[in-house]
C-alpha cells in the first residue's frame, strides 16, 4: 500500500502498482479493458484514450492540503469529483464527514482497479459512486444531480476539453455550491493554463472562476475557486 503524507501530517492510502496489477489480473481486466490498460504502459497520457488516472499528478496534493484547510466545510455534504483517478481529494472529503460522494473519470478500468479500491482503503462513513464518462457526458449522464463541492486535479492541460469541463461543471453545482480546480498555472508544451482556463470559464458569463491558492514552486501551482454567477 502506498501512502500520501500531507503537509500537516495527516496520512491517506491508496494501491500500489503491485496491488493495482493483482486486481486487473484476477478480474480479467486486460481482457475486459484490453484498449485502455494497453496505453497505460507506454505513456502518460494519450489524448482520449487514457489520461493518467493510474499516477498521482501534484496538484493532488495541492488540492488535499486545501481541504485540510479548509476540513470542516465537507460534513454531510455531497461531493463530485472530475478526472479522479485515484480520488485522493475526495476520499479526504470522505474522511472528514461528506456524505455523498460520486467519483468520474475517463476510464472504467481507473474507476475499478484503483478509485473504488482507494475509497475501501481509507476510514469513512460517505456512500460512494464511481462512474466512467466523458466530460462531455456529465451533464446528460447525471440528469440534473447537483453537488455541494465539485473538486479536480490535472484536469485543464488540454484547451480543447474546456468546454466539456465547463459545461460538467455548470451542470453539476448547486447554486451555492463551489467547485475547486488544482492546476500548473501553466502546462508547458501542451496548451493549457490557469488564466486561459479562467477566462475561458468567466466569458461563458454562467459560472465565475478565480485563483484562490497560489502555490509557489519552480513550476508554480494554483487553487481555483468556481461558483455560479450571481
Ligand atoms: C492528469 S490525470 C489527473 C488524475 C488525478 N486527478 C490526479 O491529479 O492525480 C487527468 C484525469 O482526468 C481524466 N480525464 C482526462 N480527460 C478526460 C475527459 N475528456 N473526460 C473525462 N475524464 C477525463 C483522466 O482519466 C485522468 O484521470
Amino acid at each position: 500500500m502506498n501512502v500520501l503524507k500531507l503537509t500537516n501530517g495527516r496520512e491517506i492510502s491508496y494501491l500500489n502498482e503491485v496491488e493495482i496489477r493483482i486486481g486487473i489480473d484476477e478480474r480479467n481486466g486486460e481482457e475486459r479493458y484490453k484498449k485502455e490498460l494497453e496505453n497505460m504502459g507506454t505513456s502518460d497520457i494519450t489524448v482520449h484514450k487514457y489520461e493518467g488516472g493510474f499516477k498521482i499528478w501534484e496538484c493532488t496534493i495541492d488540492l488535499c492540503d486545501f481541504i485540510e484547510e479548509k476540513c470542516s466545510m465537507f460534513s454531510g455534504k455531497s461531493v463530485l469529483e472530475l478526472g479522479c483517478g485515484a480520488a485522493l481529494p475526495s476520499i479526504l472529503t470522505a474522511i472528514h464527514g461528506a456524505q455523498e460522494v460520486f467519483a468520474q473519470d475517463f476510464n472504467a478500468s481507473v474507476i475499478e482497479f484503483f478509485t473504488l479500491p482507494n475509497f475501501e482503503e481509507n476510514s469513512h462513513g460517505a456512500v460512494v459512486q464511481g462512474e466512467a464518462m466523458g466530460w462531455e457526458d456529465v451533464p446528460n449522464k447525471l440528469n440534473g444531480k447537483t453537488f455541494d463541492f465539485i473538486l479536480s486535479s490535472e484536469t485543464i492541460y488540454n484547451e480543447d476539453d474546456y468546454q466539456a469541463l465547463h459545461d460538467a461543471v455548470a451542470a453539476t453545482i448547486k447554486d451555492d455550491g463551489v467547485a475547486y480546480f488544482a492546476a500548473k498555472f501553466f502546462y508547458f508544451g501542451v496548451g493549457g493554463s490557469v488564466p486561459a482556463f479562467c477566462q475561458f470559464v468567466n466569458e461563458r458569463g454562467i459560472l465565475v472562476a478565480s485563483e484562490t491558492k497560489v502555490i509557489e514552486a519552480s513550476v508554480p501551482r494554483r487553487i481555483i475557486e468556481i461558483k455560479k454567477k450571481p
